[in-house]
């Protein structure tokens, strides 16, 4: 049973499901799997009243994050006053720590006298992050990122270039929720997306970095600590001037826009002043994986509440607990394993359920599955569907290829939970939307799930023209791949910021 109980529709569930999922031709499946499948399509479906209900609700909770400090969307400040004129150069360092690996990156910015296309530069080493470190220590982590960034400029020359005395700007994207009190300053408030490293929440996540910096007298300047949403949002808008939102759908879910100064009603008298300066706007981090930790209107099956207990942060991130990459891989595994529990799937012969050793498996293997999974599932359209029962076999560790219909039943199961996270993934920037007056333009998205997941993008448009009350074909608000916002996005927010400091300085 769901938290909130809001049933779909009257017709016979088998006959309306191709059709609402855009299922590709199914074979019908034997009588009990049906009945789960029908059980779990009540469950994960979300009819449009419902994802009006929740728009109503995330728009009340956006607001409260602009009017106030500490609700429950926080609605970060971050000290970015306008979008990118596409005329921004120099030559910039970014680190980027991502839930895998982190990234550093020296990147070029052209200006605009390059064609939109070859605006921007990019070398980039990607290093993976030990598992180790994830519930590490605070030292731990800046001494990985330090020794990391001090590798990054020795093999790639840097050091001959700069030094201490005169060093590059460097950009640091920090995705988690900070509250910054200038663009160089970023406080964590609470790890998320599975990290939890000691001894980091309530500090600030700059000094502590510019601290690992200096001991290894690195030839690097910290300019500014950018949220992935805010570089997304940037990054797209130095080529795109039709980008109204960065989002980000992949290990997290969030997004950033540009709002009014007058709708940041939380800001100080001396903030105001002082951003008013600056411009009429600015960009402001949702965080709204947050969204609705109070449980009011989420629809959370058993298993959602299941993957939030074990979380190493129970009750919060409830939305993005729902909808972003992290957690869909998991969720199908969890679906699986009840169903395999119960004998309903992957046992063979008369002893039923006792003649799977369920641990031999993946499936009793916390976050064993990755979102690629599903994808993959999703991708198989072939009747035979042969690529998905191998895919199966071998990602779950199975004794014996499943059944057609364990496989057929395993890729509905797929695309009913990358049906439902996109369709929650439009709420949330629906809400901005209509909070906003927002009614045309790009929303540039990045991640795993917006990038690679088949049919996010007309899952995500088709739940935006319902709750938007316009036809697909037609619509205003439109998504569009997001450039590199943690890389390019990041270098434009130093650049401005560079621009800035030089211009005050001279006044
Ligand atoms: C999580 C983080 C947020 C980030 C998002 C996408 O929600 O808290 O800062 O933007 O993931 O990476």
């Amino acid at each position: 049973m769901t938290d909130t109980a809001d049933q779909p529709t009257g017709e016979p569930l088998a006959h309306s499901r191709q059709q609402r999922l855009g299922l590709s031709p199914m074979p019908s499946l034997p009588p009990d799997l049906e009945q789960e499948l029908d059980r779990l399509d009540q469950e994960f479906w979300l009819p449009t009243s419902k994802l009006e209900q929740i728009v109503h609700r995330f728009r009340s909770e956006l607001n409260q994050g602009l009017a106030a400090h500490a609700q429950n969307i926080a609605m970060h400040q971050t000290w970015v006053h306008s979008l990118p004129s596409g005329n921004e150069r120099g030559t910039y360092l970014t680190l980027d720590l991502g839930g895998t690996n982190l990234r550093v990156s020296h990147v070029t910015l052209h200006g605009d006298n390059k064609p939109r296309q070859s605006r921007t530069e990019l070398k980039q080493t990607q290093y993976r992050i030990p598992s180790t470190l994830k519930t590490g220590t605070a030292p731990q982590l800046w001494d990985f990122i330090a020794t990391k960034l001090a590798a990054f400029i020795r093999e790639t020359g840097l050091g001959n270039y700069f030094s201490p005395a005169r060093p590059i700007p460097l950009g640091f994207t920090f995705s988690y929720p900070c509250t910054q009190a200038r663009l160089d300053h970023a406080e964590l408030q609470t790890w998320t997306k599975g990290f939890d490293i000691a001894g980091v929440e309530g500090t600030d996540v700059a000094a502590s970095l510019r601290a690992a910096i200096s001991t290894r007298r690195l030839p690097v300047d910290l300019v500014c600590v950018v949220n992935d949403t805010v570089g997304a949002l940037v990054a797209s808008a130095y080529s795109d001037p039709e980008t109204v939102v960065g989002a980000v759908f992949g290990t997290g879910c969030n997004a950033a826009y540009m709002a009014g100064l007058d709708r940041i009603g939380k800001m100080s008298r001396g903030e105001r002043e002082a951003a008013r300066k600056r411009g009429p706007k600015m960009a402001v981090n949702c965080e709204y994986g947050a969204f609705d930790n109070a449980h009011a209107v989420l629809p959370r099956t058993a298993l959602d509440r299941e993957i939030d207990a074990r979380s190493p942060r129970p009750g919060e991130q409830a939305f993005e607990k729902m909808a972003a990459g992290l957690y869909l891989g998991e969720l199908f595994r969890l679906v699986l394993l009840d169903l395999a529990r119960r004998g309903r799937v992957f046992s063979r012969g008369s002893a039923g359920a006792e003649s799977l050793d369920l641990d031999a498996t993946k499936l009793t293997t916390p976050y064993a599955l990755d979102t690629a999974l599903l994808s993959a599932l999703e991708t198989d359209t072939r009747s035979d569907l042969a690529a998905s029962t191998a895919l199966l076999h071998s990602t779950l560790a199975l004794p014996s290829p499943p059944t057609h219909a364990e496989a057929a039943l395993a890729r509905a199961i797929a695309v009913l939970i990358s049906v439902r996270g996109a369709r929650l993934c439009a709420c949330g920037v629906a809400a901005i939307c209509q909070n906003e007056g927002i009614e045309r333009g790009h929303v540039a998205a990045d991640g795993s799930v917006a990038n690679k997941q088949p049919g996010f993008r007309g899952r995500w448009g088709a739940a935006m023209g319902e709750i938007l009350g316009w036809e697909e074909e037609a619509s205003p608000i439109r998504l569009v791949a997001a450039e590199d916002g943690s890389g390019v996005g990041c270098a434009i927010v130093a650049a401005m910021e560079v621009e800035r400091r030089a211009r005050e300085g001279a006044e």
